[in-house]
C-alpha cells in the first residue's frame, strides 16, 4: 500500500515522519462512504460505537448529546428526501442522528429547582455542538476499525424542525448533523486529498504566505482526483463560489437563527 501520509496529501505530503501507529493509519485512510451494501450491522456494534463515542471529552462532562438510530426505511427514505435527495441516505443500514440536546439540562434543572439561567448562552450552544462533533468522530473511528464506513450528513439541517418532528425530540433539542453507517458497497470511493500542511499548520503566528501558490497547487491535485472519481473537474478554490455564494446550496438553512430560536435556542 502507498505511503499513507502521501496519499493523504494527493501524493505530495510531509516527508521523514515518525513510524505510524495503527489508529494513525487507520485515520489517514478515512474517506467518506456513500454507497452501502443491503447489510445491517451486527447486533451490539451500535451499543460498542456509542460506548467509544461517549467515551471522548466533553465540555464540564455536561454531555449535552443524544443519539437516535433510525432504521426504519420509511424514515430513512423521507431523510433523503429531507437532506437535498442524498441517494445514500436511504441506502445505510443506520442514519445516527447526533443531537444538541440542552432538553435534559432543562430537566435537570427543574428536577434540582435550580433556575438555568446560563443555558441559552451561546457559549453553551457552541460547547454543546463542539461536544456532539467529538464524539460523533470517536463513533466513525470506532466503526472504521470494524470495517464499516460512514458519511456525515449535515443537509439533515435543511429543514430541523421536520426532523425533530420525526424523531419526536422535545424543544431545546436538534439535530445537528446526521451519520450514515454500513458497509461500504464497490466500488471503493477513493481518498480526498487535503490541504498542503503549508496553509494548515502555522508555527508561532498566523502567515498567508506563500498560501497564494499553495492553494493553487492543491487546486491541480484536488481537480485530478476528482476527476479520477469520475466527479466534474472542480478546483477547490472554485468550489468556494458554490458553498458560500449559492442560496440554493443552502435549501433552507438560511434560515437557521429564526429556526434555532423557534426550537429553544435563543443564542444569546
Ligand atoms: C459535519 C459534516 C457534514 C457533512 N455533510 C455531508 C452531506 O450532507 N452529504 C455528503 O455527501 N457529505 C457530507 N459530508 C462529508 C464531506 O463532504 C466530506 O467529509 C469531505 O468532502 C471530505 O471528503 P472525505 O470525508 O471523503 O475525506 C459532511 C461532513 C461533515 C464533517
Amino acid at each position: 500500500m502507498s505511503d499513507p501520509i502521501s496519499t493523504r496529501y494527493g501524493g505530495a505530503g510531509p516527508e521523514g515522519l515518525l513510524p505510524l501507529t495503527p489508529v494513525m493509519e487507520l485515520m489517514l485512510r478515512h474517506r467518506s462512504v456513500r454507497r452501502y451494501q443491503d447489510r445491517p450491522l451486527p447486533e451490539g456494534l451500535l451499543e460498542a460505537l456509542v460506548a467509544c463515542g461517549q467515551s471522548a471529552a466533553t465540555s464540564s462532562n455536561m454531555q449535552a448529546v443524544s443519539l437516535v438510530a433510525v432504521t426504519d426505511p420509511a424514515r430513512r427514505q423521507r431523510f433523503a428526501k429531507a437532506s437535498s435527495g442524498q441517494a445514500f441516505v436511504a441506502e445505510a443500514p443506520v442514519i445516527l442522528c447526533f443531537v444538541l440536546d440542552q432538553s435534559r439540562a432543562e430537566r435537570v434543572g427543574a428536577a434540582t429547582g435550580a433556575d438555568l439561567w446560563a443555558l441559552p448562552l451561546v457559549d453553551n450552544f457552541i460547547a454543546a455542538a463542539t461536544d456532539a462533533a467529538i464524539l460523533a468522530q470517536n463513533i466513525l473511528l470506532a466503526a472504521q476499525s470494524a470495517g464499516l464506513g460512514g458519511c456525515y450528513i449535515g443537509n439533515l439541517r435543511n429543514d430541523p424542525e421536520f426532523v425533530a418532528r420525526e424523531l419526536a425530540l422535545p424543544p431545546r433539542a436538534m439535530v445537528l448533523f446526521g451519520m450514515a453507517l454500513g458497509y461500504e458497497a464497490p466500488p471503493e470511493t477513493g481518498i480526498r486529498p487535503r490541504l498542503p500542511q503549508s496553509v494548515v499548520l502555522h508555527r508561532e503566528h498566523y502567515s498567508t504566505e506563500g498560501e497564494a501558490e499553495a492553494l493553487a497547487a492543491y487546486d491541480t491535485v484536488f481537480a485530478a482526483h476528482e476527476l479520477a472519481q469520475g466527479r466534474p473537474k472542480d478546483t477547490w478554490t472554485a468550489r468556494h463560489k458554490a458553498r458560500y455564494a449559492n442560496v440554493e446550496y443552502l435549501d433552507g438553512r438560511i434560515n437557521l437563527r429564526a429556526i434555532l430560536k423557534r426550537m429553544g435556542f435563543p443564542l444569546e
